[in-house]
């Protein structure tokens, strides 16, 4: 993708010859008034055909994500030369941004600098795990010091913007794109967005060590209906408040600096038009001043959904909505000024559009200095730096969560001397770096067959065999995957490999490009041969290690019946093979907690664990209630689950007071010993039930998590303060409440085996 980048810029060069982000950035009153001073001077000069060229986001390469606008090269490079474009997608490295940069500000009339956004969503060059796999660190500073560096190492390359964090919650394993976010809860959700909106944009925009973030899809873009990308949704307006909307308005409280809307309709309306979402909640509500950027091509989509008859009346419909800025849509382009003259729409709805995406460039500094980001000794410096590899490292490590370790067989014990690496994905170098991997090197990875070989005492034999090939032919973001394997040749070699040694590590699951865009699958099983080369190495020694790789909750269910350790290691970036070897050998005792629940077959999801109770919850009856006659209703591995090789005891809920009014806050404590004896780090969970509401509510939500870290022997007391805004919720009349009555709490180290107490809120 680089390379057509580059030939884009290049080429054009070659034909000339030539939001108040207040909370995060640390502006005074009088700097931000000093912006918005600047923004209205900038404006006062803007002709309207300029005021349209702020709102147009153009593609710096071809068919990215989407049928492009058909806009020529030719015709690009002559609205770039007047000023007529905003933003530019897809433009990577100081060289190409330089020059971008200077075809605008050389040419153009008033010389407003273009931001340059980018996919920048679990790395830039270093890869990161993908973000639901860094999820499950349940580490608030590890996923603000992993986006920091993508944004250093992105700062570095010249582009200014992020379309990240992904925060859309998903309930769903088919639905591809589940990998890109934070899994299924709200609250976790909300934590982790906020984390990554500051690691981006740290505590200056204007640096350049930061960039700004982009708080998308909104909304509503992972409960597609049967997880099939891009398709309808049809939620209430409860949902979307209580589980959808909690990450976007942590976010937008975070001085996130931009948001991008989803592909999806809601309940019959495109997010793209939607008013309610844009302007009355986000931009009214919540009083948030940055800019929304439509979905790559989202605006004309609309013709599709069949609510606009062309891209002008898809312009109207989304300009109205509250849609800042035209991903590579070609509607706003061609049809903004011809909307405002013939006076379907006012030049003040344009200025508002326009203000917010100047006052974003002013925050950047872009206006001090359009070049400030092209600095070629720091991006040679930074990209891929001895610095981001160690944290790469860190982050894959506190990623891995230990499912199952029957009869303690990890970490691997002395008496292994010899170890079979045997699968697919054994010496995969390239599916770690995940689908959205911005500039990583293709096979660039450390694969778990070279992270063990790096790791294994020096007089254990390795030994390795792929055994199937699990996908052939090009891996590409926009090709589909060859995952139909016929070719067992390699079984014979896998089998008598893991019959002669010790111990197998099993390395299956899924390729990179079966997770992410337009990846959604109905099947969340072993595709290809997996199935069948597991059950032929289970057969022949019973010592398995099996390592997951994947970017969705999986159907474990043979695994787990069949081998005595999994470990789940998700896509873990560039460091994966010696971040899995580490946890092998025992130099890092696992300690990630699931972010989704895994089911035990596909017919179960969408399945999470803050369901509601229904109706029918109980096993009274024989047959007439909520449950399926084939199979358990609950998850095969909960949410919040993750084991450690240590223990971990809980002791009693000590609650500060039993009963506790609106102006008042009460306290759960809760001692946690280590048993075992090894160090080791314990997510400690808080959930909450209330009985009684004026709406259906869940049958428990997390409300507080702490990660502690104990030695062997050693307590520590955990405490977490419950007050009315904690409970609150979006109720029946359609305003936040907290409902006085009697609340369950719960505490534990996942969301089924917890304690138990009752408080009451008066
Ligand atoms: C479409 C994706 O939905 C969005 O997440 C991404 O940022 C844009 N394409 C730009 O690549």
């Amino acid at each position: 993708m680089k390379k057509n980048i580059i030939l884009f810029v290049v080429g054009v060069a070659l034909s000339l010859n030539a939001c108040k982000v207040s909370s995060q950035s640390k502006k005074t009153p009088q700097q931000e008034k000093n912006i918005e001073q600047k923004v209205d001077s900038v404006l006062a000069l803007m002709t309207l055909e300029e005021k349209v060229g702020q709102m147009v986001q153009y593609n710096g390469s071809w068919d990215v994500t989407g049928p492009a606008t058909g806009t020529t090269n030719e015709k690009k490079l002559q609205r770039l030369k007047n000023g007529l474009v905003g933003s530019m997608l897809n433009v990577v490295s100081v060289e190409s941004t330089r020059e971008a940069q200077r075809l605008t500000m050389e040419n153009s009339r008033l010389k407003i600098p273009l931001i340059f956004g980018y996919d920048v969503i679990h790395g830039y060059k270093t890869m990161f795990p993908v973000p639901l796999g860094e999820t499950a660190s349940w580490d608030m500073i590890l996923a603000e010091k992993t986006a920091a560096a993508a944004a250093r190492e992105t700062a570095a390359s010249g582009v200014h913007w992020t379309f990240a964090p992904m925060m859309d919650i998903s309930r769903d394993a088919r639905w591809g794109r589940i990998m890109e976010g934070a899994g299924e809860d709200p609250f976790l959700n909300a934590e982790i967005a906020v984390a990554r909106v500051k690691g981006f944009q740290g505590s200056d925009l204007a640096s350049e060590k930061t960039i700004a973030a982009c708080a998308k899809h909104f909304a509503g873009y992972g409960f597609a209906e049967a997880g099939r990308d891009y398709n309808t949704v049809n939620i209430g307006v409860h949902e979307l408040h209580n589980t959808i909307l909690p990450p976007f308005k942590a976010a937008a409280k975070a001085g996130v600096a931009t948001f991008m809307n989803s592909f999806n309709e809601i309940d019959g309306v495109p997010a793209t038009s939607s008013s309610y979402l844009q302007r009355e909640l986000l931009k009214d509500g919540w009083a948030w001043d940055g800019f929304i950027v439509s979905d790559w091509g989202s605006i004309s989509e609309m013709i599709p959904h069949g609510i606009a008859r062309n891209k002008k009346e898809a312009a109207l419909l989304a300009v109205k909505g509250g849609s800042d800025m035209d991903m590579e849509g070609g509607a706003y382009e061609s049809s903004l000024e011809s909307l405002v003259e013939e006076d379907k729409i006012s030049e003040t709805l344009l200025d508002d559009s326009v203000r917010r995406i100047l006052r974003v460039k002013f925050q950047l500094g872009l206006f001090d200095d359009p070049y400030k980001y092209c600095d070629e000794s720091f991006e040679e410096t930074e990209l891929y730096s001895e610095e981001n590899q160690d944290l790469a490292l860190e982050a894959a490590k506190k990623s891995i969560v230990l499912l199952k370790n029957e009869n303690e067989i990890l970490p691997i014990k002395n008496s292994v001397k010899s170890i079979a690496v045997i699968g697919p994905l054994a010496d995969d170098k390239d599916s770690p770096l995940g689908n959205w991997r911005a500039q990583a090197e293709a096979n660039s990875a450390v694969s778990v067959l070279e992270g063990v070989k790096n790791y294994a005492p020096k007089n254990v034999q390795i030994n390795y065999a792929e055994g199937v090939k699990l996908s052939t032919g090009e891996r590409s973001f926009l090709k589909p995957l060859s995952l139909n394997q016929t070719d067992k040749s390699g079984f014979e070699q896998a089998i008598n490999l893991a019959k002669t040694s010790d111990l197998v590590v099993l390395v299956v699951g899924e390729d990179a490009y079966q997770t992410g865009e337009g990846r959604s699958q109905t099947d969340v099983g072993f595709l290809g041969l997996q199935d069948e080369l597991m059950a032929e190495i289970q057969k022949v020694n019973p010592n398995v290690v099996m390592i997951l790789m994947n970017g969705r909750p999986m159907d474990l269910t043979w695994s787990d019946e069949n081998f005595p350790a999994i470990l789940e290691t998700w896509l873990l970036g560039s460091q994966h093979g010696n971040a899995v070897a580490e946890v092998l050998f025992g130099k890092h005792n696992p300690s990630g907690k699931l972010p989704v629940s895994f089911p035990r077959n596909v017919g179960q999801e969408p399945l999470y664990y803050n369901q509601k109770s229904t109706g029918r919850p109980n096993a009274n009856a024989e047959v007439t209630y909520s449950h399926y006659t084939d199979s358990d209703r609950d998850a095969l591995f909960p949410f919040g689950f993750g084991l450690s090789y240590t223990d971990f005891e809980y002791g009693k809920i000590q609650l500060s007071k039993n009963k506790f009014s609106a102006s008042e806050e009460i306290t759960a404590s809760i001692e946690v010993k280590n048993t075992g004896d090894m160090a080791g780090e314990e997510v400690v969970q808080l959930y909450i039930r209330d009985l009684f509401a004026s709406i259906t509510r869940p049958i428990k939500e997390l409300k507080g998590f702490e990660k502690i870290s104990l030695q062997p022997g050693e307590s520590k007391t955990v405490s977490f303060t419950i007050d009315a805004e904690l409970l609150s919720y979006f109720g029946g009349d359609k305003k936040w409440v907290t409902d006085p009555g009697k609340f369950q709490l719960f505490i534990g180290g996942n969301s089924v085996d917890l304690q138990q107490i009752e408080f009451e809120y008066e």
